[in-house]
């Protein structure tokens, strides 16, 4: 792993006007890692990123990289290679030209741009494509052609805006996994937006995740998972995500439906809670609370139930002993799966 490649952001505020479009934006990442930023459409992630990349100014706050500050440096000479969710190929150029753009950018010789066009592109897979035209390639080749023109010029900061959100699903799994693959072995660190918590969850090491402009929770995905820590990211991460239902909390207890379920969650005697239930976290009980099934969703080997209970509706996934549609049933969960969040902060308790 290298020794470069760390990044800093220093309370970044950007304004467009009145609006902010970041607002105090702080977190580090280390060299090495591959660090996403998660969030719905809208909450500034590519604002993020344009601004690490120099491409944006931002209103106030410092960017740092290898603990230079570089807030005023322009983007040519941040050593940073970036892909886009449009791959930005040339079209008149051949896919061997498109790679060798940036290097020739550079003034390299002649002598070296061969070498490094062929094994950049050899390291995703397109050595056999190098005379074609963007035209002549498939999505996922021309992706790829997008990938190997980043990797050619070894920067240190590797940074991707959607990067696969073109591709059709099978494809984006493959290239998922082989960019992951591939930035383990270069050892670069990258940067990678995503609005698919699930693309988050496979490929980062650890995760900033975007609310509205600001940061609400930096970890690995599976500490986001376990612990979100608010009730926006709980219903964000998880597929399908949370369920969140208003209740009173008492003595160690939250009420749902009329039925009592034990926390482990900390509150102090009686007051208003939003419950956090994982569909998977809900099992059959028999003496638990009454659930009628009102949808069954198949998966294959899950399925996802929409249940009604008096009135509060639940969702849960099961793997085996399907109940039907007008099913009823009987369920519970176990007190440390239940989260607490405080409906006025909507922080978690
Ligand atoms: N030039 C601009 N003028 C005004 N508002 C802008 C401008 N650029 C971006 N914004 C706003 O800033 C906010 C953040 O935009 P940004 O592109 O960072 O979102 P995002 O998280 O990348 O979303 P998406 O997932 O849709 O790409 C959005 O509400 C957007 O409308
Ligand atoms: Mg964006």
């Amino acid at each position: 792993m290298t020794n470069f490649g760390q990044v800093r952001f220093e309370d970044i505020v950007k304004m467009h006007g009145d609006f902010a479009a970041l607002k105090r934006v702080n977190f580090e990442i280390e060299p090495g890692e591959f660090f996403a930023l998660l969030g719905p459409s809208g909450s500034g992630k590519s604002t993020t990123l344009r601004i690490l990349a120099g491409l944006d100014a931002p209103t106030a706050g410092r960017v740092f990289i290898d603990g230079k500050d570089v807030t005023s440096v322009d983007a040519r000479d941040r050593d940073i290679a970036m892909v886009f969710q449009s791959y930005a190929l040339y079209p008149h150029m051949t896919v061997a030209e498109n790679i060798a753009f940036p290097l020739e950018m550079a003034n390299l010789r002649k002598a070296e741009i061969g070498p490094a066009v062929k094994d950049a592109a050899r390291k995703v897979k397109i050595e056999h494509l190098l005379d074609r035209k963007p035209g002549q390639l498939s999505g996922g080749q021309q992706q790829r052609c997008a990938l190997a023109r980043a990797i050619v010029r070894k920067a240190r900061l590797f940074l991707l805006d959607e990067p696969l959100s073109n591709l059709d699903a099978k494809l984006r799994l493959e290239t998922r996994a082989e960019l992951k693959k591939l930035q383990r072995s270069l050892g670069v660190t990258a940067v990678y937006v995503t609005h698919d918590q699930e693309e988050a969850m496979t490929l980062a090491d650890r995760m900033a995740v975007f609310m509205a402009g600001e940061i609400q929770q930096v970890g690995t995905p599976a500490e986001v998972f376990a612990r979100p820590n608010s009730v926006d990211i709980a219903g964000f991460i998880g597929n399908p995500p949370m369920n969140l239902i208003p209740a009173r909390y008492i003595d160690g207890s939250v009420v749902i439906a009329g039925r009592p379920f034990k926390t482990m969650a900390g509150a102090a005697g009686e007051c208003d809670v939003i419950v956090g239930l994982r569909p998977s976290a809900l099992r059959f009980a028999s003496d638990g609370l009454k659930a009628h099934v009102d949808l069954v969703e198949d998966l294959g080997d899950t399925a996802v139930l929409d249940l009604d209970c008096a009135g509060t509706t639940l969702r849960m996934r099961v793997g085996e002993s399907v109940p039907r549609e007008g099913d009823l049933i009987s369920i519970m969960a176990h007190p440390q799966d239940i989260h607490l969040f405080d409906p006025t902060t909507r922080k978690r308790l």
